[in-house]
């Protein structure tokens, strides 16, 4: 496994290899199973495995945790080399951003809702950085989990709209065995809140349970749900909603795929989760755009 740092060696090596197919993994690193599932994932579709490790600035709010963010470069990099990765492209914020950006790109659809209603730019960050490492990398094919499913939904809407030639893979969230889904942010739980965090999952099949056997309108769904996390955690219901997919428009009787959508807030750990299904309540696990 080859190590870049650079914005130019990357490029060269994409020129290089330019016969050869790219999957591509972005990754803020810290990485877990959600992350080597993707690498797996892209090293048996692609010639090339070429994946990021980055925490975005400009994906961070001023209150968030972009200093505190998990970062081990080293287990990072055994990690990747591990799971099959061809190239791991560790640039730092200067070499990202060297210059205050003089172009603003901005998310006018499927942002103002779920996170994006309380991440103010958080998104726009988001489609900044990956414009910038799919112009760097110009990957075949780009691997996302569906556990961040609005930023799959985002991402979509960028490739679609400006036309990369790249195809958006989103692949299943990868749980822990009590359910809970692989994450990051997951260190940060205490014991306790570590042992109620099983329930998100088991709300959302509760809701998925409440669409599938019993005619209930949106709101009792959501409601249901809510009254489910109240019940069994301690930490705060930052939203749940049940929205269609990946529109993130309200659902109607016409959406075709739905998701039904949590985050809840624990003291230094903010918890999000999700489960994607069609109008028969079949649970969706990957999507190809
Ligand atoms: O999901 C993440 O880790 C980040 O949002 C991404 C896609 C690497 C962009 O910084």
């Amino acid at each position: 496994m080859k190590v870049i740092r650079t914005i130019k060696e990357m490029q060269q090596i994409r020129r290089d290899e330019r016969l050869k197919t790219i999957g591509f993994v972005p990754t803020m690193g810290y990485l877990h199973e959600g992350h080597t599932s993707l690498m797996k994932k892209a090293t048996a579709e692609n010639d090339l495995v070429v994946a990021s490790i980055f925490v975005n600035p400009l994906q961070f709010g001023p209150s968030e945790d972009f200093e505190t963010y998990p970062r081990d470069e080293q287990r990072d990099q055994q990690i990747a080399k591990e799971n099959g990765v061809d190239i791991l492209f560790l640039p730092n914020v200067q070499e990202m951003y060297p210059d205050e950006l003089k172009v603003n790109l901005s998310i006018k659809e499927r942002a103002n809702v779920l996170c994006g209603a309380t991440r103010d730019g958080h998104f726009d960050g988001v489609i900044t950085v990956l414009t910038k490492l799919f112009n760097i990398v110009q990957p075949e094919v780009a691997y996302f989990g569906l556990k961040d499913a609005q930023q799959v939904a985002v991402v979509a809407a960028l490739i679609n709209d400006v036309n990369f030639p790249i195809v958006l893979s989103a692949e299943p969230t990868i749980r822990e065995a009590d359910g809970l889904a692989k994450s990051s942010r997951n260190v940060y739980l205490s014991t306790d809140e570590r042992a109620e965090a099983k329930h998100l999952y088991k709300a959302l099949l509760h809701g998925l349970n409440i669409f599938i056997n019993e005619q209930q309108d949106n709101d009792t769904l959501i409601q249901s749900v809510r009254k489910y996390l109240s019940k069994y955690t301690s930490g705060v219901i930052d939203y749940v909603d049940f929205l269609s997919y990946p529109e993130l428009k309200p659902v109607t009787n016409k959406s075709e795929r739905m998701i039904l959508a949590i985050a809840v807030k624990y003291k230094q750990a903010r918890l999000i989760d999700n489960v994607i299904f069609n109008r028969s309540g079949d649970i969706i696990e990957t999507i190809k755009f």
